[in-house]
């Protein structure tokens, strides 16, 4: 029967069309509750599947590291470019504006300074206080092999359990010792011990021979850590590999705010993530923004 010829309480009903579950676009999160997801997607773009987090948590163990002596002066103008914010809730409450869009990622591990042993970490932030900040996942550092690696591995499956029952993921950031191989199989061992006891994502380090390996044997999506700062051609292109080869993201920090131009470095790492740009052409966009800066 045609459209117009239909008895008007089938046309509102819709009986004729089938309601349409979609399916999730993120590896290994399909099974994750609505708030889970809702939370992920606003930190993963659901156009490109990935993120440009920009990491500006340095502080909870380094104190004003440089380029984070005025986080208002030198990363407000940054944020409009980053999809997250992963952040203390000391800076976040103190500096960054509640109007802001982009999600937060609210660093809930913590009790070192580098003036001591980096591993021995408590949780740091109650989970009442993740939510009151409106927190999209909740980050806590993992030491693999490190000196109190029991003890991280712990603060993180805690985390797990209660961020669960709240609907809010946990980032698991794996941690390399000064002493320990930065290879292909640590990472693999890293990432997926966090996978395997719950992590929602991950953040891993680059490595130039087998990332491959270690982003297709974790089950859920890794994003990049940018690590000391490196000149910017070279950072984009750690960028460009880590997301051809499998990663969901970056998490950068030093590699954009210790840049000579921040604003514009930030805008390249974007489009690298977003816009599969390559190294060559984000870094050709860097000099010309640099230029406007
Ligand atoms: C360090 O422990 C923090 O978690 C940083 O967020 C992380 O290292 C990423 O920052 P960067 O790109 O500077 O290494």
């Amino acid at each position: 029967m045609p459209d117009d010829q239909k008895p008007k309480e089938a046309k509102e009903f819709c009986t004729d069309i089938l309601q349409e579950t979609e399916g999730f676009y993120l590896k290994g999160c399909g099974s994750l509750d609505w708030g889970m997801k809702n939370r992920m997607a606003g930190i993963f773009n659901p156009d490109s599947g990935r993120t440009v987090m920009l990491a500006i948590d340095h502080g909870y163990f380094q104190g004003p590291t440089s380029g984070l002596e005025r986080v208002d002066v030198n990363i407000l103008p940054l944020v409009p470019y980053a999809d997250t914010l992963m952040l203390t809730r000391g800076i976040l409450r103190s500096i960054i504006p509640p109007s802001v869009s982009q999600s937060i990622v609210l660093r809930v591990s913590g009790g070192t300074s580098i003036l001591k042993e980096l591993s021995n970490e408590d949780l740091a932030v109650d989970i009442e206080d993740a939510i009151r900040l409106n927190a999209s996942a909740m980050a806590v550092q993992v030491f693999v092999g490190g000196e109190h690696e029991r003890q991280t591995i712990t603060n993180m499956t805690k985390m797990v359990d209660i961020g669960t029952r709240y609907g809010i993921p946990t980032l698991a950031v794996t941690a390399v010792g000064k002493d320990m191989e930065r290879d292909a199989r640590y990472f693999r061992l890293a990432t997926r011990i966090c996978a395997e006891l719950g992590a929602h994502y991950i953040k891993s380090y680059y490595i130039e021979d087998g990332f491959e390996t270690v982003t297709s044997c974790c089950p859920v999506p890794i994003v990049m850590a940018g690590g000391k700062k490196i000149p910017e051609y070279d950072a984009l292109t750690m960028a460009y590999n880590a997301i051809q080869e499998g990663a969901a993201g970056v998490d950068m920090g030093r590699n954009i705010f210790q840049s000579e131009a921040p604003v514009a470095m930030i805008q390249a790492v974007n489009a690298v993530v977003h816009k599969n740009e390559t190294p060559d052409k984000a870094y050709e966009l860097f000099k010309t923004l640099k230029e406007e800066c």
